[in-house]
Parts: C-alpha cells; sequence; structure tokens
C-alpha cells in the first residue's frame, strides 16, 4: 500500500493499478451474488438500490479521472444528474430511469478500460490532483466506501445469505478494562499521507489532559447489562434528544437484535444467530452509545482522545500511521477489508495495538467519539466543497477506526467518518473514556 515514500512513478502506477482492481473485484464480489432483480430493488428506504451505486462508481470515476484529469468529454452527459448523490437523497434513486444492471456494469467497465489507459501514461506528478496519484486514491477509496455501503445493503437486505466468510481469527487475550494516557501534547492529522482527504489535514499540535480508555471495544456482553439494567427505560443516562429518539424510534436494542425466550438474537446478513457474548456490540446510534458510557458513569473520548490513543508514541513523539507503526495493515494487524462478515472478539489483534495497549482500533467497528465534525484549524478546501466542507457542524458526530467492512487503502489513524447520532444501520461500535483527574 501506498505510503509518503512512494514517489517512482513506475511504483505507483503498478500500485494505483493493484487498489482499481482489488476494488473493483470487491464491488463485483458485491453485486455478482445477487440476481437483477435484487441489484434494482430498494432494500431499506436508507440505501440506494444496487445498481445505482454501480453506475454511480463508474460515474464518478469518469468525472475525476478521465474529465478531469485526462480532459476527455463526457461519455453519457444525460446520465450525470441521475448519479450525483447531492442531487437526488437515496430515497428517490429508485423511481430514477436508471440504467439497467448490464448496462451499468458496461458502463463502469468502459471507464475503467479507458482509465488504465490514463494511468499508464501519466507522468503522476505536476498538479495537486495528480501529485502522488491522489486523484487515483481518492477514486479508489471512493469505490471501496461505496462498497461498505453496499455490504450495508446487504445486511439491510431480507432474506437467505448471499455472502459468506470465515470468521475472524480468535485470539483474545485477558486485558485490563482501560489505560492510561498521560497528559501532554500529539499531532492530530496528517500533512504526508500522500491520499489522506482534506478532513484529514492539516498536521496540528493538540494537548490533551491525562484520561482512561476502555482497552477493547465494548462488547456484547457489557451491552446486554445495560439493557438488562434497564439503560432504555431511564431517561437519566440519556441526553434529551437522545431520550425523544430513544421514545420516537421505539429504541430497546441494537438494530438487527430480537429477543427469543430469554435469548437475544441477531440477524447478520441473512442468517439469525445467537448474540455473541465477546464480540464489539455493532449497530448502535450515537444516543445509545452515549446513554450506555453515562450509564457506566463514563463518557465518550473525543475524537483527539481517540486519535492519540491510536498513534501517538510516547517513545519518540510523534504520531504513526496505524496503532502498530507505520507499516500498512496485514491480516495480523486488524480485521478489515471485508475478509470477515463480523468484528473479532473483543480482545483480538495483539499485534495491531497501539503503543498505550489499546487494542482493535482500526478495523473491527466504526467508533463513535463525542466530537462534532469539524474542519481541523487551517482546514482547506480540497479537492471540493462537497467532500467535508458541506458537512461541518454540529449535525454530524465523528467515527473513527474503521470497520471489518472498511478496506485497508480506506483507512488510517488519521481518517474521519461522521454521520447522524440517529444512523445504526452502519457497522458502529464504541468504547468508553473517562478524565484521571487528579490521580495521573
Ligand atoms: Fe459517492
Amino acid at each position: 500500500m501506498l505510503n509518503a515514500d512512494t514517489t517512482d512513478p513506475a511504483v505507483l502506477r503498478e500500485l494505483i493499478a493493484g487498489e482499481l482492481a482489488a476494488a473493483r473485484e470487491r464491488t463485483g464480489r458485491l453485486t455478482d451474488c445477487v440476481e437483477d432483480d435484487e441489484l434494482v430493488a430498494q432494500h431499506s428506504p436508507l440505501m440506494s438500490p444496487l445498481v445505482w451505486d454501480l453506475a454511480h462508481i463508474g460515474n464518478q470515476e469518469e468525472l475525476w479521472l478521465l474529465r478531469n484529469v485526462g480532459g476527455r468529454d463526457p461519455m453519457h452527459p444525460e446520465i450525470d444528474p441521475l448519479y450525483d448523490a447531492f442531487e437526488h437523497p437515496r430515497s428517490e434513486r429508485p423511481s430514477l430511469p436508471l440504467l439497467p444492471p448490464k448496462e451499468a456494469r458496461g458502463y463502469a467497465h468502459d471507464v475503467r478500460g479507458r482509465v488504465l489507459d490514463l494511468l499508464a501514461a501519466s507522468p503522476l506528478e505536476g498538479s495537486p490532483l495528480l501529485d502522488a496519484g491522489f486523484a487515483f486514491g481518492m477514486i479508489v477509496q471512493h469505490e471501496q466506501q461505496h462498497d461498505e455501503t453496499m455490504l450495508i445493503t446487504h445486511q439491510l437486505r431480507k432474506g437467505p445469505a448471499a455472502l459468506t466468510a470465515p470468521a475472524p481469527p480468535d485470539h483474545a487475550d485477558r486485558l485490563p478494562a482501560e489505560v492510561l494516557v498521560p497528559a501532554g501534547p500529539f499531532t492530530m492529522g496528517t500533512d504526508t499521507e500522500p491520499w489522506a482527504l482534506d478532513n484529514e489535514r492539516p498536521a496540528h499540535r493538540v494537548e490533551l489532559p491525562a484520561y482512561w480508555l476502555d482497552t477493547a471495544p465494548v462488547s456484547n456482553a457489557a451491552y446486554q447489562v445495560f439493557i438488562a439494567d434497564g439503560g432504555y427505560d431511564d431517561p437519566r443516562w440519556w441526553t434529551e434528544r437522545g431520550w425523544a429518539h430513544r421514545q420516537q424510534a421505539g429504541l430497546a436494542a441494537p438494530l438487527f437484535w430480537s429477543l427469543d425466550g430469554g435469548q437475544w438474537m441477531r440477524r447478520r446478513f441473512g442468517t439469525l444467530e445467537p448474540v455473541p457474548p465477546r464480540e464489539p456490540v455493532l449497530h448502535v446510534s450515537w444516543y445509545e452509545a452515549d446513554a450506555y458510557a453515562r450509564w457506566a458513569g463514563r463518557r465518550l473520548p473525543t475524537e483527539a482522545e481517540w486519535e492519540k490513543a491510536a498513534r501517538h508514541d510516547p517513545a519518540t513523539g510523534r504520531s504513526r500511521r496505524f496503532p502498530w507503526g507505520d507499516e500498512s495493515p496485514t491480516p495480523a494487524h486488524a480485521n478489515l477489508g471485508q475478509q470477515h462478515l463480523q468484528p473479532a472478539p473483543v480482545g483480538s489483534y495483539p499485534a495491531g495495538q497501539s503503543p498505550y495497549g489499546v487494542r482493535q482500533l482500526i478495523g473491527d467497528v466504526w467508533e463513535w467519539t463525542s466530537s462534532d465534525f469539524h474542519g481541523y484549524p487551517g482546514f482547506r478546501v480540497w479537492p471540493y466543497k462537497e467532500y467535508s466542507e458541506v458537512f461541518f457542524g454540529p449535525e454530524y458526530k465523528v467515527l473513527r477506526g474503521g470497520s471489518f467492512a472498511v478496506a485497508p487503502v480506506a483507512c488510517r489513524g488519521t481518517f474521519r467518518n461522521w454521520d447522524y447520532p440517529v444512523r445504526r444501520q452502519i457497522f458502529s461500535g464504541f468504547r468508553t473514556a473517562r478524565d484521571a483527574g487528579e490521580e495521573a
């Protein structure tokens, strides 16, 4: 995978071609496993039909690479508005005259062929979009992000399982429940990660008081204690908005959970199974995560606290690309890339732990933080306002670390995701924190 030392254009070209192929292979796996009628159906009003994602992937690739980088004319200008995510909300997309599956596949395939020709001839330097292959990297990440979105659609889809994958490795250790992160400054964000998006930049110093952070994400077992203790029925644990939402939406457990006798069950990609107690809790909204934390006498970590625990190396004072170092993720470090269709038991991935001993910061489940989504000091829009800036503000909460559904190329210690606090069809979990105060 790319890092700041990848400067040889031939190496970079090969790397980009490999990442483009990997993304397309995954897109194929997500769309070839169901019949055409399932590709055009809307499985949830929260999601697009899969066939929309398919052509949208090709359309964005055409727009950014063939037109903006390559200076080519639009291939099918008449379809552009159909696949503009800002023009049509997801709920509207099934009623649009979308390209049927065969045409959508053909379009994405045609675009890709031309992109590979463009890549072969590109100097990969000389303009901000081209330097280090940025625009190609952005498009690779875009496709992988839509693959994650399509995996969410698969989770929402009714019917028998269409996808399979082996269970993640189970090598969970017995660990202290929390670790102390001492007071002090660290470097948040990045100036050097070549494919980092605008909201991850620039690098800046942040001073934090000491805090304690959970060693691993909150487990299903722990979350069931919150449920059994009446956590969903006690407004003391909820913010005012959270309580109103809990009442109105009738929340009583994470999404996809149901009670069978006394046993909590969950539906996972078409399979009903007992809730595995040692797995991180998944499919909870920010409001639920926040209520759990308050019930536990704790709080959600801020985004800065999450990133310091994930990247700061107290021995050198510098911030790493990943908790384990600067090396790109391998299957030993983290549960990423849809290799498995569920998170690993809490306390897994010893090779992926951070210098403070925190586990599973990358992969497994997205982690809600207490922070609203804002630009860092010195933020500059790049390369377009709709990537991040239009979402800045108190409406969105930041999630960190990626899930089992996130590709390594679209995940790093600086990566920021954001969503509404009511959302829970996403692969979201959390861990908790508390102030260290005097004792530190
Ligand atoms: Fe998109």
